[in-house]
């Protein structure tokens, strides 16, 4: 039996994509667009040229593609890749239909596991795109989806990787001990967890990429107040799971009421990744 199946891919339910929706919109960084667009005119593809095609993995319910296909211009073609049947139904029907300068935006669905993703699937796309998936995938899912970028030759923006760092304002004693313990529950089952970013950047760098990377921050309580508190349910559970004595009893309960009052700062680091093909305009 392989680590993951022992420790299979939480659900991810829709009403916390929802929930999250605008801060991750909020949070993903702006300043890869630019880089981004002139290595797709470069391949022929935006505005008054062929189709920009994306394919978005790890879609849910498909957030990425509603704050992305908006930003870039021209007509673009998106397949949406995930293993949940549900969210990926969710997310053919909520793509947005025009792009920033109104021309048409299609998208189609596979049902898909990454981990058997290839070049052959991708061929012809411009750019793989994913959000808050890299720390969710093992190694070899990761090495999986490198190659096949590689093989079709295309360009990648990976947004909201975890980094293992939270910020609280004020701070507690038991701020490191949960944080630690929550980063080793996100490796479990052999995923990369906090790693996932620089494991990203080793793997695409050595297919030849250029790498670059750019912070994400989740800016939490005291402006989202219902988001914070499902954060901080499922933060401070999967750290105690990890680690039951990793926080004081009533540590949780203190931090909801002080999220409640309006009393607490929380910061959750996040890295956008985006790695582009060395001489990439070649591969059109
Ligand atoms: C945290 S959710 C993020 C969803 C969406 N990208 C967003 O930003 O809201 C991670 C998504 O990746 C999908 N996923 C994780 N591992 C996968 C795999 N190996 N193959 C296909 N989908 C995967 C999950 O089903 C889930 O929809």
């Amino acid at each position: 039996m392989s680590p993951v199946s022992e420790n299979p891919l939480p659900a991810f339910e829709p009403d916390w994509l929802a929930l999250r929706e605008e801060a991750d919109a909020d949070a993903r960084a702006t300043a890869p667009l630019d880089p981004l667009r002139v290595h797709l005119a470069g391949r022929g593809a935006g505005p008054g040229a062929r189709p920009v095609r994306v394919a978005d993995l790890g879609c849910g319910t498909g957030s990425q593609g509603r704050w992305l296909a908006p930003k870039l211009s021209g007509a673009q073609k998106w397949l949406l890749y995930d293993v949940d049947p549900g969210l990926l139904s969710l997310a053919g029907a909520h793509m947005p239909l025009t792009s920033a300068d109104g021309s048409p935006v299609g998208a189609r669905m596979c049902l898909r596991d990454l981990g058997s993703i290839t070049g052959e699937d991708l061929a012809g796309v411009d750019l793989v795109t994913g959000s808050a998936l890299l720390d969710l995938l093992t190694p070899d899912e990761l090495t999986a989806v490198a190659r096949a970028a590689a093989g079709a030759g295309c360009a990648a923006l990976f947004t909201l990787s975890v980094v293992g760092r939270v910020e609280f304002f004020p701070s507690d004693p038991d701020d490191p001990a949960l944080t630690e313990a929550f980063n080793r529950h996100q490796r479990r089952g052999g995923r990369l967890g906090p790693d996932a970013v620089g494991a990203a950047g080793a793997v695409f760098g050595e297919l030849g990429y250029r790498v670059l990377t750019f912070e994400s921050p989740w800016r939490l309580c005291p402006e989202r107040v219902p988001l914070t508190l499902a954060w901080l349910r499922g933060w401070v559970g999967a750290a105690l799971e990890q680690d039951p004595e990793a926080a004081a009893g009533g540590y949780l309960e203190r931090r909801l009421g002080e999220c409640e009052r309006g009393e607490l700062g929380v910061v959750v680091h996040h890295t956008d990744l985006l790695v582009l093909p060395e001489g990439g305009a070649d591969h059109p």
